[in-house]
Order: structure tokens, then sequence, then C-alpha cells
């Protein structure tokens, strides 16, 4: 099944058909909302609220592994996560969609792997996950290809049959939060090679590359980042940009669930091979 992860001003999917509400607890916390199940082109999707009803969640304490968990227990291997970023590289623009391909981790408190070795939960189930953390063991997954390839294919081929303005390639810095950063931080992390900003992306992308799943970021770039345009940054900003392309977000959705195939024809399911020592 597809996941989807909603962020900043994207709460749910209203104009499909809600099937479900299922709330959820795993070994890992309570996830940030309840998951519901909607009905889309056929297809049955989990949509999961990142900051949770009435965005109570900051980025540093999502419980971003609960979330993933939560996504694993209902059968979800693929997931779309949405989110908001400041623009960096000098040709994005608010409203443009940048499909990103590789990430730069700058947080520095967030619990960011299900493998803790020893300590790690002793999960039920019969699969590769559940047995490396009954069994303890110590994880290291290959970041080569953190994005999906297929995932992010399909929705490159979306946005450009919907004419949208859009960027195929893309790295994501994720600042700790919540504050935004200041313009010395935008400029260390242009050098560093960062094209956009967001606050989310990590650990989740990890999460999920260390649960075998399929995961592709679409970035909505809401602002420049701090110091590349001359005025402050304000929630109000991300969150109403969020908010305007709600309708042509729905419209970019139905069409990348009409296009993607139910084979997963990429090496995400394989993740987990000779990672674990
Ligand atoms: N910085 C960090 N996160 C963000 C930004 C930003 O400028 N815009 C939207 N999310």
């Amino acid at each position: 099944m597809l996941g989807i992860i909603g962020g900043s001003g994207l709460y749910n999917l209203e104009s499909a058909k809600k099937l479900e509400e299922v709330t959820l607890s795993t070994p890992f916390g309570e996830p940030s909302s309840p998951i519901v199940i909607f009905q889309l082109e056929g297809r049955k999707i989990a949509f999961l609220s990142r900051h949770g009803k009435g965005h109570v969640y900051p980025p540093h304490l999502v419980p971003y592994r609960a979330n993933l968990w939560a996504f694993r227990e209902l059968g979800v291997d693929r997931i779309l996560s949405l989110s908001a970023v400041g623009g960096i590289k000098g040709d994005l623009r608010p409203g443009d969609y940048v499909v990103v391909n590789d990430f730069i981790d700058l947080t520095k408190s967030r619990e960011s792997t299900f493998y803790e070795g020893k300590l790690s939960h002793k999960v039920s189930g019969e699969d590769k996950v559940a047995k490396l953390l009954r069994e303890g063991r110590v994880v290291h997954v290959d970041m080569s290809e953190a994005y999906c390839p297929q995932l992010r294919n399909v929705i490159c081929s979306v946005l450009e049959k919907l004419g949208l303005p859009f960027h195929r390639e893309g790295v994501y810095a994720c600042t700790e939060g919540p504050r935004f950063e200041t313009p010395s931080e935008i400029r260390a992390i242009e050098r560093l090679g960062g094209d956009v900003v967001g606050m989310t992306g990590y650990p989740e992308v990890v999460l999920a590359k260390e649960l075998a799943m399929c995961y592709c970021s679409l970035c909505i770039v809401t602002n420049p980042a701090a110091g590349i345009a001359s005025y402050r940054l304000t929630s109000d900003e991300v969150i109403s940009l969020m908010k305007k392309k709600g309708e042509e977000l729905k419209i970019v959705l139905t069409h990348f669930i009409k296009n993607l195939t139910d084979e997963r024809t990429c090496q995400c399911a394989n993740s987990l091979e000779g990672a674990e020592v």
C-alpha cells in the first residue's frame, strides 16, 4: 500500500473517499496522528499528518519512528512524503516543486534508527526487520540512493505532464529547527551543496530505508531561505503557500496514483541485504 505523509498546511486528503481512521500504538510510541485510509483511483492509500491534528508536533519532536512503524503495521511499503522547504539554489521560486535525490543531515537530537543493537526493541514478526531487531543486530543501511528512483520518476513525469514548475533533482538539507536558519547558516549549507532546506525530511528517509520501504520526497518551495530574500521568514508564509497549493497537490497525487504500477521495479525492498553486522 502507498502511504502519504502530509507536511505543514496539508493535514488531510478531503477530496478522496475516506474508508476508515486507524489509531495505533507502536513499540516506538504513538504516531503523530491517527492514520486515515482513503480510496483514490480504486486504490487504498494511508494518509498520516506529520505534525498531527492541529499541528501539535514541532519538527524536532515528531515521532518519526512511530510514524514509520505504524505505516509498516498497516502494510505500507511505499511512501510519498510532502514537505515545505526554503529555496537556496538560485533558480528556485516559491511554488516550485523539487523532487530531491539526496540529503544532508544537520539535525542534532533525533532518534534516527530502529536498530539499536543490544538495546533494540524485541518486536514480534517473522520478516527480516523483526528478526534483526529481536536478534539485537547492528545495521548500517546504504544511502547511495536515498530516495526511490521509481517513485521519483513517476512524480517527475506527472509534474512534467501537468506543466508545473519542478526540478527533477535537488539536495535537501535538514536542520533541527524549530527556528528558521540564519543567513550565515544558509550560506554554509549552500557551500555544502544544499539546494533546499527543511526541518522534517530526516530521519524519515532513513527510517523508511531501514524498513525496506520505497520513499520519495516531494518538496514544495514556500519561501526563499533566510538571507536570500531581504524580508523576515514567517510560519504564515509557509502555511499559506502550502494551503494555496492544496488543490494542485491533490491533482498531482491523483495522477501520481494513476501512473504508479503495483510492481516495485527499484531495489528499495533489498535495502537490508548485507546491511547487518
Ligand atoms: N527553513 C527550514 N524549513 C522550512 C523553510 C525554511 O526556510 N521553509 C519551509 N520549511
